[in-house]
């Protein structure tokens, strides 16, 4: 896979700096939060499942609509996940790669999105896609809405592993400043709401060497998009 986990990134335990902090809330707006080490509990059994997704849909640079190359490598799984190419940005049941559905999402993944989504306050969140993004070092996300799911009633809820990067969480447009976040291996945030459509986006990654993930971060974002 293009954006290869080195060394394999099911190895277990977390550095004893990241054991020591326990979870908090950050409130970045109204509906949004960033819930510090909440994936924690759910890692050792989440980087497992995250492997066989991956084995089924590796990861791969698509191209945008104007026909630039992702510097983020991307995967999915679940019943929808979300594509781009010369024709636009969409979701997608089809892996255009395999041409075969997108790998199921898996249990842990969708429990860990339930239990995320609630603590921020949302109940009820039924994530039927989830993201799969590959930064290594250099690759970033220019600031964005998420705009392609069929309704914005869902939250988004995201998950950060690996290598520390800085989050931009804006306003409703695009020139409204950005809060600076760093987000950290077993970090989630949280946005729906009145919060739903804020432009975010992710500063280029900078180098380094995370104890499970090696030289990459890994985003699992989730989604309600049909
Ligand atoms: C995204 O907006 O799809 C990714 C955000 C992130 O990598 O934290
Ligand atoms: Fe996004």
């Amino acid at each position: 896979m293009p954006c290869n986990p080195e060394p394999p990134i099911n190895l277990g335990l977390f550095a004893d700096s990241e054991l020591q902090q326990p979870p908090r809330i950050e409130v970045l707006g109204p509906q949004s939060r960033v819930l510090r080490g909440f994936a924690r509990p759910w890692v050792e059994r989440l980087l497992p499942s995250l492997d066989s997704v991956l084995a089924a849909a590796p990861f791969r640079h698509m191209l945008t609509p104007g026909g630039f190359s992702m510097s983020v490598a991307l995967s999915s799984c679940g019943k929808l996940g979300w594509t781009t190419d010369r024709s636009g940005y969409r979701y997608s049941a089809i892996d255009p790669q395999s041409q075969q559905p997108w790998p199921a999402m898996p249990e842990v993944f969708r429990e860990l999105a339930e239990a995320a989504a609630q603590a921020a306050g949302f109940n009820g969140f039924d994530p039927d896609s989830c993201l799969i993004n590959c930064y290594r070092p250099g690759a970033k996300m220019s600031l964005h809405q998420d705009k392609n799911e069929r309704d914005y009633s869902a939250p988004i809820v995201s998950l950060s592993l690996g290598l520390p990067a800085i989050f931009l969480f804006g306003g409703l447009q695009r020139r409204d400043p950005s809060q600076r976040v760093p987000l950290l291996h077993g970090d989630v945030v949280v946005w729906g709401g009145v919060d739903r459509l804020r432009y975010h986006g992710v500063l280029p990654l900078k180098d380094g060497n995370h104890a499970e993930l090696g030289g990459q971060r890994i985003n699992l974002t989730f989604r309600h998009a049909g």
